[in-house]
């Protein structure tokens, strides 16, 4: 449990976490890392910790720096327990250090803790000195709390970024070039979907806020840390905060004796002969938060399920839900689903999905087994209106 020195007197300090496989509903299959970062200056600085079982992993990288006696200030980027967790185990240690967090993130941790920590306070703008560095802040509520805040180091050309810009990799590499860009851009493309989505105008401000400064280092609170393709990330995360389409549809589905599915498979045979690349997602067996990095730039999401005791089945529901929260945006809908008598389920998808913003096709529906004639009457509807 070595720490890695990131910069001359800066090292990575966190935790890994190979056994995360989910992440409030979020399949997280190659684990996490909770990244912190110790400075070693004037005053020694800690920024942010790790989740609380793995405090002892952090203390033991710390010890072997510094006395965490020594600490004077741990910068708190954010207040959700992932980073925060180990606050109370590690200012028993050094109970003088100062805890530095936005006016939110005082509020949120009194929340969390019930304790009154010696805390400074900072808002955009504001330094603080640590000897040959300065820290320095800007606000970035909602990526991902109302408290989330940045760290920047002028000096150092240093953005410690907490959420914004993570990926869930664990891994024994620190460093984005040291594993393949594929992996990376994987995982970030479904952390921004599954996490960060509901906060592009947030994020938009954000990269505005920084785009002024110097970087040639983000070192964010999870998975690897961005030395090499600084630019490729902010790329992505500018594209992504502008809720940019592409000629793209998800379909999802779930069915109980293949009716909806028929339907599914004629809706994308449609958007095939349009030249619109579809790609058809059955709820039966894939998981919804494999589904969000599909979405984050396809223009068309179609969504279908019978109706089973005058809804819609639950996965679909279940999808529903957890796409409505993720709130993408400037998108066309469709609903569509077989059924036998009462056939509520087209209708409920139809509003969830208008409630959402979406531009909304004419719904689809057959009663029981779509016959030949009716699946080509789909084809046909759906070819006009496309
Ligand atoms: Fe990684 Fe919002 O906590």
């Amino acid at each position: 449990m070595k720490p890695l020195e990131i910069k001359k007197g800066i090292h990575w300090v966190g935790g890994v976490d190979w056994d995360l496989k989910e992440f409030h509903g979020y399949l997280t299959r190659r684990g996490s890392t909770y990244n912190a970062y110790l400075i070693v200056d004037e005053k020694i600085t800690l920024i942010d910790t790790v989740k609380e079982c793995f405090c002892d992993e952090m203390l033991i990288r710390i010890k072997e720096i510094v006395d965490p006696k020594k600490i004077d200030y741990i910068v708190s980027n954010h207040t959700e327990m992932d980073h925060s967790g180990s606050l109370p185990r590690v200012l028993e240690l050094c109970p003088n250090a100062e805890v530095i967090a936005s006016p939110n993130g005082e509020k949120g941790l009194k929340k969390h803790f019930g304790k009154d920590w010696n805390f400074k306070i900072v808002n955009t703008g504001d330094s603080v000195n640590i000897g040959r560095r300065n820290l320095s802040f800007v606000l970035t509520p909602m990526v991902h709390w109302p408290d989330s805040m940045v760290t920047y180091i002028p000096e150092e050309k240093l953005l410690l970024s907490n959420d914004a810009f993570g990926q869930h990799i664990a891994s024994g590499e620190r460093f984005d070039d040291e594993i393949e860009w594929a992996i990376l851009e994987e995982e970030a493309t479904r952390y921004y979907a599954n996490i960060v989505l509901p906060f592009g105008a947030q994020v938009k401000k954000a990269l505005e806020a920084v785009s002024g400064l110097e970087i040639d280092m983000i070192a964010p609170s999870h998975g690897l840390i961005w030395r090499s393709k600084i630019s490729d990330i902010l790329d992505l995360y500018r594209a992504w905060a502008a809720n940019t389409t592409e000629d793209k549809a998800v379909i999802v589905c779930d069915t109980m004796w293949g009716s909806t599915k028929k339907i599914a498979e004629v809706i994308s045979s449609v958007f095939e002969k349009k030249g619109i690349p579809a790609q058809l997602l059955d709820l039966e067996t894939t998981h919804i938060s494999d589904i969000m990095p599909l979405l984050l730039t396809a223009k068309y999401i179609c969504v279908g399920s019978p109706t089973l005791n005058n809804g819609m089945l639950p996965t679909v529901a279940a999808f529903l839900t957890y796409m409505k929260g993720l709130a993408p945006k400037n998108r066309v809908g469709l609903a569509f689903g077989s059924y036998g008598w009462g056939g509520q389920s087209i209708g409920q998808m139809d509003e969830i999905l208008s409630g959402c913003g979406f531009e909304m096709l004419e719904k689809l529906r057959v009663q029981y087994v779509p016959s030949e004639e009716e699946l080509n009457g789909i084809f046909d509807t759906l070819k006009k209106a496309l």
